[in-house]
């Protein structure tokens, strides 16, 4: 399917924003990245530029590639003036249902009216956002995976009242970024890769809780034995053990489901705040 977009924005210069942003920029769209934070967007610009800078270095994308995505690419504290031309918005702020509120709202004010606006998000689902705005058909969740820069699959999950055209063209956008589109027919919590990690990642829990192996020899099953790239705690401290904790908590807030609260081994990691790679440890130490 074809597709008029030009000009993306990506709301957030976290860990996803900014290389959802950079995946916009190697795709060719001029794009602007927004946090309200500078020196997050210098920190953004800084890792992103290394990280596209060693892709050169190892042959995995050519120097003028990666030079046409840098001039595309723009970083900003203005969110309305750098939506004023939009044409694509994906939104990967913080995951707080009030605040995606308020900037999906603040969008709908600023951006132009036929703009798309989309949201990164994988807890909180279109539907619950889209009555912020006035163009709850222009809505919908584009879902991406960490890293980014390198994760293939994106999925695309329409709320009930999204329009066939808003989702033809999150579709065709997805695929000029050159991902894989995972087409949800509709919204449920978790979406469906999420649901399948939590799924492998309850077992993970279970298994160690119940002392039947080292965290440790877990991943080295997921790893050794299924070819999993990573193991099951290896990769609660890529995504974060807060964010693995707070989308369990907020799917069992969203239904009620006894089976989806986070496991209390979880829990109890949670609350040590040692989150992972970000916080320098985790299940695994990252201090070195
Ligand atoms: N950002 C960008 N690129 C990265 C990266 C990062 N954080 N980490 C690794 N890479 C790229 C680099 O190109 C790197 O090569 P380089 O070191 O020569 O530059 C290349 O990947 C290989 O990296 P490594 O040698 O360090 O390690 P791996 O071969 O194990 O690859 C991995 C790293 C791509 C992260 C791989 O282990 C993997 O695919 N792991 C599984 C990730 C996964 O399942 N993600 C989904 C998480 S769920 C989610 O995101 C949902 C959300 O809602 C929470």
């Amino acid at each position: 399917m074809k597709h008029n977009i030009n000009n993306i924005t990506v709301i957030g210069a976290g860990a996803m924003g900014s290389q959802i942003a950079m995946v916009a920029a190697l795709a060719g769209f001029s794009t602007t990245v927004v946090d309200i934070e500078q020196v997050s967007l210098d920190r953004a610009k800084e890792q992103l530029w290394s990280r596209v800078d060693r892709d050169v270095e190892k042959g995995r994308r050519t120097a003028e590639a990666v030079q046409q995505a840098k001039e595309l690419l723009q970083f900003s504290t203005d969110q309305d003036a750098a939506v004023a031309n939009t044409d694509f918005v994906i939104e990967a702020a913080v995951e707080n249902l009030a605040i995606k509120r308020d900037i999906f709202a603040q969008l709908d004010k600023t951006a132009p009216a036929q703009a798309i606006l989309t949201t990164n998000s994988s807890n909180i689902m279109s539907s619950q956002i889209a009555d912020a705005t006035n163009r709850p058909d222009k809505v919908c969740n584009m879902h991406f995976f960490n890293p980014a820069l390198v994760m293939q699959g994106v999925e695309v999950v329409p709320h009930e009242g999204t329009s066939q055209e808003t989702r033809d063209i999150t579709i065709a956008v997805t695929d000029a970024f050159g991902k894989d589109v995972i087409e949800l027919k509709q919204e449920i919590p978790g979406f469906v890769a999420n649901r399948l990690l939590g799924a492998l990642r309850l077992e993970a829990l279970k298994l160690y809780d119940a002392g039947v192996a080292d965290f440790q020899d877990i991943d080295r099953a997921a790893k050794g034995a299924l070819r999993h790239p990573m193991g099951p705690f290896e990769l609660m401290d890529l995504v974060g053990i807060d964010v693995a904790y707070l989308v369990r908590m907020a799917e069992y807030e969203q239904t009620g489901d006894e089976a989806s609260k986070p496991h209390p081994v979880l829990a109890a990691k949670y609350a040590t705040g040692d989150y992972g790679r970000k916080t320098g440890k985790g299940w695994y130490d990252y201090s070195e």
